[in-house]
């Protein structure tokens, strides 16, 4: 088990884009356990690679009232349905919190941790998740997109 350092506001690494992984090998399986057992010391749903300052495409995230977990790797959109509006954190912005639009209705392709094709469709809070991490990848961060107005400064 190992806690990695959490990259937070301010960090220019938040606003790169993550590269597809090549080879899902055992070095990448150590850094996706390693990104599960830093989410959830942080006490977070979902964490990017590039969060912990690694630029792969690698998204992982455990909704703990399903008890299901993710392993998302080289993630691609295939379809985005709705629109809810949703109360939003993020763990490299812990005091803040605001409200945003997100897909009801996602639908993703990937590899998961054995490297294989693997396709889901989420819908409500794991459509959130899915879209708000698959943002890191693209160097997008939540606290951009907020709606006006929404921003909560926790202290
Ligand atoms: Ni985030």
């Amino acid at each position: 088990m190992a806690i990695r350092t959490i990259r937070t506001e301010g960090d220019e690494i938040l606003k790169k884009k993550s590269k597809p992984v090549e080879v899902v090998d055992d070095k990448i399986r150590e850094l996706i356990k390693d990104m599960f057992d830093t989410m959830h010391k942080y006490e977070g749903v979902g964490l990017a690679a590039v969060q912990v300052g690694i630029l792969k495409q690698i998204i992982v995230i455990d909704l703990e009232d399903e008890g299901q977990k993710y392993v998302l790797i080289n993630p691609e959109i295939i379809s985005q349905t709705g629109e809810q509006v949703v109360e939003e954190g993020c763990l490299s912005f812990p005091n803040k919190f605001a409200k945003i639009k997100r897909p009801t209705n996602i639908k993703v392709k990937a590899l998961n941790e054995k490297g294989e094709k693997i396709e889901i469709s989420a819908k409500d809070l794991l459509a959130q998740a899915i879209a708000h991490e698959i943002d890191h990848l693209n160097g997008e961060v939540f606290i951009d997109k907020i709606i006006p107005g929404t921003l909560e400064i926790v202290k």
